[in-house]
């Protein structure tokens, strides 16, 4: 009778419903990675123990001057001795996922001009064993911006091919020792904001730039970041090559790369503005992705800058088609994007043409696009996490994604009470906005299979050394004593809340 199919309708309604009205549905996918993220340099600490070579950063850091508060990584949070007690404090917010970079000096302390460093693979193996002993999978990085020197000193590291070589033998023995137990890999953290500190800003090592882009003697600013960026885009292909060949089929793992991405809104509704906002993302990200995924550089970046973009040769073009399994999205902040090509932008960064002749800012007439933080490479867009998660899945036809990297940094203020430091509201509500937003991205169809915050302690945020805090637990570094902090707790209920395993 109509009666009763009324009835059922409603029932099948309060079936659909009950879920969301309830409030304990959760749209993360089953087996979803909650983790944490770091990398070698900023966390492992014993520079030179047991057999390791000198990366690039051991070397930049112990010239006076590279970094605000004149500190350096080797000691950092000590993770290389310390490492049980921070799995433990992993375990204690159940984090199913730790996502960390391998030091390739630890591994090959000359590249490969010279042995292997069996201490170093013995590290790793300790690690990754004791994740594992506690459920926890280890989500891998093998470039987190530290390179043997050696490979600096002897050829100009990625701005040779050479280093296609260098890093196809790290990755390899990586694969080989570790991939019984890593089933996710990443070949490179952050290319695209890598090449541009390093090589046309000059703040990260090797420190090169010219002309109006930064204060160095050597380099070129103009053609300098294209030619490391393609040098680390085949190196990716070359790697993810030999994983496919060698290793995939028995190991059954995953292999991705690891892209900065902001969130960049049209200052406003001009078509001027909407295209460059769009030639904004080719320049920032779309490059690194797009010869991955397609085979070749965006129009626009080969339109603009012309003889500038390196090529890619057919044999190049047959080992990118081994393209990635997974990309992996460090989302932080969120600016408007400007065009200066109609129109006249003031000099600074992004109007030149290497950069894409875009204009960059946080404001709209005056007002934030968000809450701001004394950085002007963070602020705080919870949407934008949406946004760019949605971008990438059309660009990019839903390609399965990880956000990587997310998380507040603050300045770090000597004179607050321990009490103050452990009370991080604004690391909270960042973290709480940032995963709504992914969660609504996930409801409207996203493949997003993980999220990892930055990070798990305060450590050495590069040039910044310690003045700038990013942990869910406090370090004291006088004492390498953890102290949750309010996010530590805040995060443990939100994947309690979420998290399901099979
Ligand atoms: C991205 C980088 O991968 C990481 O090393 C850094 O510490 C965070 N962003 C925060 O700046």
């Amino acid at each position: 009778s109509t009666f009763q199919k009324a009835l059922s309708m409603e029932f099948l309604l309060f079936l659909l419903f009950t879920p969301y009205a309830l409030g304990d549905s959760t749209p993360f996918p089953t087996n979803f990675l909650f983790g944490t993220a770091s990398s070698s340099y900023q966390y492992e600490g014993a520079y030179l123990s047991d057999g390791k070579g000198l990366s690039n950063w051991d070397v930049f850091t112990h010239k006076p001057g590279s970094t605000d508060d004149g500190s350096n990584g080797d000691v950092s949070v000590d993770q290389y001795h310390r490492y049980l007690e921070d799995v433990d404090l992993m375990e204690a917010i159940k984090v199913n996922s730790y996502r960390f970079s391998i030091s390739w000096t630890r591994i090959l302390p000359k590249g490969r001009f010279g042995e292997v460093n069996m201490a170093g693979i013995d590290y790793y193996n300790r690690l990754i064993d004791a994740l594992l002993l506690k459920g926890i999978q280890p989500f891998v990085t093998l470039f987190h911006f530290d390179i043997p020197q050696e490979l600096e000193d002897r050829y100009g590291g990625w701005l040779s091919p050479q280093s296609q070589e260098d890093f196809l033998l790290f990755a390899d023995i990586c694969f080989k020792s570790f991939g019984d137990r890593v089933k996710y890999w990443i070949t490179f953290n952050e290319p695209n904001q890598h090449v541009s500190v390093a090589y046309r800003k000059g703040i990260h090592p090797p420190c090169r730039c010219s002309g109006k882009f930064g204060n160095c003697s050597e380099g070129d600013s103009e053609k300098e970041p294209f030619v490391a960026a393609h040098n680390i885009i085949l190196s990716h292909a070359a790697a993810v090559d030999i994983y496919r060949n060698k290793y995939q089929a028995e190991q059954g793992g995953e292999i991705g790369i690891v892209v900065h991405i902001d969130w960049l809104e049209p200052l406003s509704n001009s078509t001027a503005d909407q295209l460059a906002a769009e030639r904004a993302q080719s320049f920032s990200m779309n490059w690194i992705l797009d010869p991955i995924i397609f085979g070749k550089y965006p129009k626009e970046m080969e339109m603009i800058l012309g003889s500038i973009l390196p090529k890619f040769s057919s044999n190049d073009k047959t080992k990118l088609n081994q393209g990635l399994d997974f990309i992996g999205i460090n989302h932080y902040a969120s600016f408007y994007v400007s065009d200066c090509i109609s129109s006249v932008c003031e000099s600074g960064p992004g109007v030149s043409t290497t950069e894409g002749l875009f204009q960059q800012t946080s404001q709209k007439d005056g007002v934030p696009i968000g809450e701001l933080t004394p950085f002007e490479w963070l602020n705080v867009y919870p949407q934008g996490m949406k946004k760019t998660i949605n971008y990438v899945k059309e660009r990019y036809n839903n390609t399965p994604m990880f956000i990587t990297e997310n998380g507040y940094g603050n300045l770090y203020d000597p004179d607050k009470t321990n009490e103050e430091h452990l009370h991080d509201i604004k690391r909270v509500n960042y973290m709480s906005g940032h995963l709504d937003n992914l969660m609504a991205s996930i409801r409207e169809g996203a493949d997003v299979r993980g999220y990892f915050t930055w990070s798990l302690l305060d450590n050495f945020e590069w040039t910044y050394g310690f003045s700038v805090r990013f942990g869910l637990y406090h370090v004291d570094f006088a004492t390498q004593k953890r102290t949750p902090k309010l996010s530590a707790s805040w995060y443990k209920d939100f994947i309690a809340k979420h998290k399901t395993e099979s």
